[in-house]
């Protein structure tokens, strides 16, 4: 039996050996891990960078087409329903309502000056421009025909 248990302990030595190896790898593993971590890191951190420095051309790109609206004038149709209909599709705090040629005649007779002059300055609770000093002098003009012409 004791031949039996040299045999053992003498082959239980190289797989002793390969484990000690083993182990060794293992507790230098961590330093090398790290390293190989932190390379396989880089390339998305690299990605990230980039990702980030994308924003300021989404940026550009909002500015064109912000400054193609603004070139591009809109029609008085367009201005009316962004814009005026909130007060004047309702009448709200005495807004003229469109269509309603009782409450438009009067101001007709003032001239389309006047009512150019009002939705440009302001008139009473009517703000400048609707409230949206964006649009453009001529926008607010074809506004104004706009509902003029749908309202007499
Ligand atoms: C916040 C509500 C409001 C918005 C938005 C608004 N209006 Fe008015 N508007 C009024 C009111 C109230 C009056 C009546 C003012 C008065 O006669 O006292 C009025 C009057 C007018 C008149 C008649 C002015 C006159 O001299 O009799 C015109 C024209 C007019 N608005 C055009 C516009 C146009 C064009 C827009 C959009 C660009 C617009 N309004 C947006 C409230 C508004």
């Amino acid at each position: 039996m004791p031949a039996h248990i040299q045999i053992t302990s003498r082959s239980f030595l190289p797989f002793a050996l390969a484990a000690l190896a083993v182990i060794t790898v293992a507790c230098s593993g961590p330093t090398g891990s790290d390293e190989k971590a932190t390379e396989r890191i880089m390339p998305v951190a690299r990605f990230e960078m980039a990702g980030a420095a994308a924003p300021p051309a989404v940026a550009a790109d909002t500015e064109n087409a912000e400054s193609a609206t603004a070139s591009g004038q809109k029609d008085g149709a367009t201005v009316y329903a962004q814009i005026c209909k909130t007060c004047h599709d309702h009448g709200i705090s005495g807004a003229p309502k469109i269509g309603d040629k009782a409450a438009w005649e009067p101001r007709l007779a003032t001239g389309m000056e006047t009512l150019y002059n009002s939705s440009l300055h302001g008139k009473n609770v009517m703000p400048p421009k609707g409230g949206n000093s964006s649009l453009s002098d001529e926008e607010v003009r074809s506004a104004v025909d706009f509902m003029v012409d749908a309202s007499h």
